[in-house]
């Protein structure tokens, strides 16, 4: 493995009842509190009253941001930041899914800024300051939870990257499963998705020596693949929704990543393909995943075969490593599709006249990946196959 220093200073707070421990976790960074949530979930399951009347038992000076999008905008974060200004926020509370948590990490740096947030996605500027912020994670999918990392869409110019910094970290989240029951099914699909993709990322990676990350990995999908389909039927079911919660923030809180890079490449693709038509981002990925592993099996077919073996039920006897790579892959692309992801891009009506501009937003800063390099080209092969 390569040499690494790491780091995680998110305290997770988990399992039922968890939220209880809100007041203590706000207490050392002051009364001046933005809770920042979405569309409304968190009022229709009851969530925004309780954590409403926790605040306010707590004397605690409560402002609010409602509305961040699904695929976070710049806009809205621009909109948070005025508030922490104009009112001298001291703590931010993300109550949400990883577009609410995304949009708060953005907020908590642009209010320590007197520049354009933007300048921090496009690595303009890199943040010096930030407000403190926890998170009450509502949906098991990003990881946003316990990692720095955050996505945001410029809605005018039709990008979306990912940037972070040390002042992205969340102080704390409190992750409760109760509070996923409420997740519907796309979104629950779109979650299992995006945790695999995750792990698959950072597992395609060019290191040597690394079985324990491996069997890390290997672990994580095998409980996903249990567990997944079961929760898909039975999505009132807590113990289900337990494991799903803690696989999603085990997917890409930096442990699984320990020694390597991971590729990212499927990631900037998505990004560029969510830029331009504002999709969900795991329904990009269960789309153009499996696309990128059959572009790139040639690579090491190897590391494919060994996927296929150990998480894909594939038998290797009598059969070459890239017929085991390829089968694999397609028992990946089953298991999507049986739990009802999408697998072309005709499923979100996106045909062929946008694919150069995808595939130039996403090569924008050169070529992607790191354990394949891709050049333009190679995005729009994988664009062309996905239609
Ligand atoms: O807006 P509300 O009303 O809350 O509804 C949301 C939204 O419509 C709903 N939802 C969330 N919790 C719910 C719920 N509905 C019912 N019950 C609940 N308990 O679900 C919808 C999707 O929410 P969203 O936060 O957008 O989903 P997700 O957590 O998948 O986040 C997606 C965003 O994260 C970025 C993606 O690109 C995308 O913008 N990513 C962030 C990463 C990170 N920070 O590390 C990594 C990921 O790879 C990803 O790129
Ligand atoms: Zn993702």
């Amino acid at each position: 493995m390569n040499k690494f220093e790491f780091h995680n200073p998110v305290k997770l707070i988990f399992g039922k009842d968890q939220l209880q421990k809100l007041p203590r976790e706000l207490a050392s960074y002051g009364k001046k509190v933005l809770v920042v949530y979405g569309g409304g979930s968190i009022k229709h399951n009851g969530l925004y009253d309780e954590v409403m009347t926790i605040l306010k038992d707590n004397a605690m000076e409560v402002y609010e941001l409602s509305g961040v999008e699904p695929n976070p905008r710049v806009s809205t974060a621009r909109k948070g930041a005025a508030i922490c200004k104009e009112h001298g926020i001291e703590v931010i509370l993300a109550v949400g899914g990883g577009s609410v948590i995304d949009c708060t990490k953005l907020i908590a740096v642009a209010a320590k800024y007197e520049g354009d947030p933007w300048d921090f996605v496009t690595k303009k500027a890199s943040p010096k300051d930030g407000l403190p912020f926890g998170t009450i994670l509502t949906l098991a999918a990003t990881g946003s939870e316990m990692n720095r990392g955050s996505v945001i869409t410029n809605e005018e110019t039709q990008e979306k990257y990912g940037w972070g910094s040390p002042f992205s970290s969340p102080k704390f989240s409190i992750l409760d499963p109760t509070y996923t029951l409420s997740v519907p099914k796309d979104h629950t699909v779109y979650g299992i998705v995006d945790m695999m993709s995750h792990v698959f990322e950072q597992y395609f990676n060019n290191a040597n020596n690394t079985p324990v990350q491996d069997e890390l990995c290997e672990g994580v999908l095998r409980a996903v693949i249990e567990a997944g389909p079961k929760l898909v039927e039975n999505l009132d079911d807590y113990d289900l929704r337990e494991t799903i919660l803690f696989a999603g923030t085990w997917g890409l809180n930096g442990f699984l990543q320990m020694g390597y890079n991971g590729d990212w490449a499927s990631h900037d693709i998505e990004h560029a393909v969510s830029a331009v038509y504002d999709i969900p981002h795991a329904g990009g990925l269960a789309i153009l995943f499996p696309h990128w592993m059959r572009h790139n099996v040639k690579v090491n077919p190897a590391r494919f075969a060994q996927l296929a073996v150990n998480v894909f039920g594939v038998k290797p006897d009598g059969k070459t490593e890239e017929e085991i790579a390829f089968e694999g892959i397609d028992n990946l692309r089953k298991f999507w599709t049986s739990i009802g992801a999408p697998e072309t891009l005709r499923d979100y009506n996106i045909d062929d006249s946008k694919l150069d501009i995808m595939a130039e937003k996403a090569t924008v800063n050169g070529s992607l990946g790191n354990f394949a390099k891709l050049d333009k080209e190679d995005v729009l092969a994988i664009l062309k196959a996905s239609l």
